[in-house]
């Protein structure tokens, strides 16, 4: 079972998708791993480590993917480093289809099985996998701390001989994972924080950590304990109720989001002008488009005498350990996919089947068929293979003869 790390290639990424400790353990269980030479510089593992832990290094990208059995990495391939990689390869990764078609579509012409981190069912089962999770952790943690930095304030309450200091105030927007840490990391540094979400079950979460919840009476439930769009109603009248809420405060840290979605403006720039001089806003949504009217994604901006950073990428802000949390996350999901000295994922279990995009070349997840036009073969939750497990010429002329058993749908994985 060979492992290929490639050097990630988003600009200005630091992290690594496997650390050396976590090599040496896949290792022991099997693996085979290589990395790219100077892969884990950015976050702090030198090749020296690596080869310590038993990984080998590859000084060529081409030489390590063209060998490569999986491939593992943060970011998805991108099309030149897909074109390298060999028939019938195996890919994990955060993949969001519409963002990684070309690459996809590369894969899915050499019959690639591709996972994506960004489907792992949130079930229980898959927490040690969950990869979305252990970065947004990561990155709740970094807006508290880029909040204390950027405010010209204390956090916490200081009674000193000059006089007593009143504690900041802040506002968590979006109480997910991201969402809970900055509750939690604000909480530690002494603020007095306030929270707000649309889904019920953040109230208790949010409370538990110390934080008073804003209740707007706006209710969201979605599906997989995520939270549905907005109409833009609700939007408009959520936009004008929180208005006092934002303004009231010296920090503002949104981290709403909606799967497969822009994320939901809250703070328009209207409100942030009328923030008091000096007020910070960590605008933890800046890669999908922010929370705040204002943000501008990996800047800083003044607007007003308000700060407000559009935070980009931010685990790659602290690459240790995002690396070493992501690395812990792949090799619990690998240990689904590579059994018994072979790559052979377990076609039975929900969590390979809810984050499978590709198998063999065959789109099994809606949103990802019609990103690249393909039809739709949802998995069924048995060991049967695929009807017409075929690369792309035979794959024609079977689609030329129309849809047997089984039919394109868009019924099934679209999470
Ligand atoms: P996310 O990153 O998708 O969204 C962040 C937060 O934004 C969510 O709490 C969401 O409700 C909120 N949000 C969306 N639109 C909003 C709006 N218009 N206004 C205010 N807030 C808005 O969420 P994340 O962190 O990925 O968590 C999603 C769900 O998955 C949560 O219910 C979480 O508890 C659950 N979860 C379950 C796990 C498990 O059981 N294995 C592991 C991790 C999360």
């Amino acid at each position: 079972m060979l492992l290929a790390v490639p050097t990630e290639t988003r600009a200005g990424e630091r992290r690594v998708a496997m650390v050396p400790d976590i090599g040496r353990r896949l290792i022991d269980a099997g693996w085979g791993i290589t990395v790219q030479s100077g892969s884990g510089d950015a976050a702090a593992f030198t090749d020296g480590a690596y080869a310590d832990a038993g990984v080998s290094i590859a000084q060529d990208v081409a030489a390590l993917l063209s060998d490569a059995e999986v491939v593992l990495s943060v970011n998805p391939p991108d099309p030149d480093q897909a074109r390298l990689m060999p028939a019938g390869v195996t890919v994990l990764s955060f993949l969001q289809p519409a963002q990684s078609a070309d690459a996809l579509r590369i894969l899915a012409e050499k019959g690639a099985t591709v996972f994506s981190f960004d489907l792992v069912p949130r079930i229980s089962r898959a927490q040690s996998m969950d990869a979305l999770s252990s970065q947004a952790t990561v990155s709740g943690y970094r807006a508290g701390l880029l909040a204390a930095e950027h405010l010209a304030k204390f956090f916490p309450m200081f009674m000193t001989a000059a006089g007593t200091v009143p504690p900041a105030k802040v506002l968590v927007m979006g109480v997910g994972v991201a969402g809970l840490q900055a509750i939690a990391t604000a909480r530690r540094l002494g603020a007095v924080v306030r929270a707000y979400d649309v889904r019920a079950a953040a109230k208790e979460e949010a409370e538990s950590l110390g934080a008073t919840f804003v209740d707007l009476g706006i209710s969201a439930e979605g599906t997989g304990g995520y939270a549905r769009e907005l109409t833009p109603e609700e939007l408009a009248r959520q936009q004008e109720a929180l208005a006092a809420a934002v303004t009231a405060s010296d920090v503002v840290i949104t981290t709403a989001s909606v799967p497969g979605r822009q994320a939901p403006v809250l703070v328009t720039e209207r409100v942030v002008r009328a923030m008091a001089p000096g007020s910070v806003v960590i605008d933890l949504a800046a890669d999908n488009g922010g929370n705040c009217e204002s943000t501008k994604v990996g800047q800083e901006i003044v607007v007003e005498g308000t700060t407000v950073v559009g935070v980009a990428n931010p685990p790659s802000s602290m690459a240790t350990h995002a690396s070493l949390l992501y690395s812990r996350n792949a090799s619990n999901l690998l240990a689904l996919i590579g059994r018994d000295g072979a790559v052979a994922p377990d076609w039975e279990d929900e969590i390979v089947i809810g984050c499978c995009v590709l198998r063999e070349g065959h789109a099994v997840h809606g949103p990802t068929a019609e990103v690249l036009d393909l039809p739709h073969y949802p998995i069924r939750a048995e060991p049967e293979p695929v009807a017409g497990h075929a690369p792309a010429a035979e794959r024609a002329v079977e689609e030329a003869a129309g849809p047997a058993e089984q039919t394109a749908t868009e019924e099934g994985a679209d999470s």
